[in-house]
């Protein structure tokens, strides 16, 4: 079971628990947050674990500071407006991401945009500490409702993760606001902690809502990421010109002339694969073959997350030709 600290005895202990590579279920001003290392793939794979989570949604990364944000987000300037006028706060910006800025790609789900959000409190103290941004959901397993208080986060996830912080109940209770400045105009992705109008009031902006780039459902999303190359999956054998992404310890056949070779995890572990799909994939893609075969990989824990990522990978990129 899960052990509850009051925050203000629990600094040192979920800073171990982050460098170990370790998750920890912090409060936030808006809901709880199961944290991780964002720039540690195991730590960052053990909060889709501990949330039972299906799909490797992309999560927001929390920064301590407007200098920790830069270096890893490109701010447009009405971004930037945004961030000075309600950072710290229940507001969160996806912006370009800005290359080689340590985050690991699966808090992204391998896109090249990345949520970022300041928190106040606790949340932030941990960060500057750690010294670097930590990803965070919220602190619910996957399909309920998020934890507003540390006793409702023990309740769901406290067999799954060592420590939650208690700093009472969270005051704004839903989660923050996501925006998108698009070319001129800004977008809501989703409405949360800050109203839409108090946005509009600060930057003299309306809001757009909704249409083609409304909240980015898991399954748009996905279509984001697809390689270059075609994805076939199960592979029991390789097929000339085709590069492979194994698991486990068993090759398929013919993996000795596969144009580029990954293993997600030689020893089968299913957290370690998940830290390292993104990388692998797109490091051969980058080879240029024709077509990733990818091993089988069992289904459960986070293989099941694995799975989907790798079927949406694999699936159609477009739509048939209308038959002549
Ligand atoms: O208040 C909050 O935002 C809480 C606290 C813990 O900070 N966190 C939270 O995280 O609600 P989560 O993972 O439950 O929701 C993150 C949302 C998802 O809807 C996800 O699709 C969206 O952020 N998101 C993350 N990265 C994105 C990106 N690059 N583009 C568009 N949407 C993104
Ligand atoms: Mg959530």
């Amino acid at each position: 079971m899960a052990e509850i600290l009051a925050a203000g005895a629990a600094l040192k202990p979920a800073l171990a628990l982050l460098r170990a590579g370790d998750v920890v279920a912090i409060p936030t001003e808006t809901v709880y947050g199961l944290a991780g290392d964002a720039t540690n793939g195991i730590g960052v794979a053990r909060i889709f674990e501990a949330k039972g989570r299906p799909r490797f949604n992309p999560l927001i990364a929390h920064v301590a500071d407007m200098a920790m944000a830069e270096r890893i987000g490109l701010f447009d300037p009405l971004s930037e407006e945004l961030a000075l006028a309600f950072w710290p706060g229940p507001l969160t910006l996806v912006l370009p991401q800005r290359r080689g800025n340590g985050i690991h790609p699966l808090v992204t789900a391998g896109l090249d945009t990345i949520a970022l959000r300041m928190p106040r409190g606790f949340g932030r103290d941990l960060i500057a500490n750690l010294g670097h941004p930590i990803a965070a959901p919220s602190a619910n397993s996957s399909g309920r409702i998020s934890a507003t208080t540390a006793q409702a986060v023990a309740a769901d996830l406290g067999d799954r993760i060592r420590l939650v912080v208690d700093g009472g109940a969270t005051p704004v209770g839903l989660e923050s606001t996501i925006v998108k400045v698009e070319g001129t105009g800004l977008r809501l992705l989703r409405p949360g902690g800050i109203a839409a109008e108090e946005i509009e009031a600060a930057t003299g902006m309306q809001i757009l809502r909704g249409g083609v780039a409304g909240i980015e459902a898991p399954g748009m999303l996905a279509s984001h990421y697809a390689p270059d190359a075609a994805v076939r999956l199960n592979a029991r054998t390789v097929a000339e010109g085709e590069a492979l992404l194994a698991f486990g310890d068993r090759r398929a056949e013919g993996w000795q002339h596969a144009a580029a070779f990954r293993n997600l995890s030689a020893s089968g572990d299913l957290r370690e694969a998940a830290s390292n799909l993104f990388a692998h994939m797109q490091d051969l893609d980058r080879v240029g073959a024709r077509a990733i075969a990818v091993e089988p990989i069992p289904f459960d824990g986070l293989g099941e997350a694995i799975n989907d990522r790798l079927s949406r990978a694999a699936a159609p990129r477009d739509n048939p030709a209308p038959a002549a």
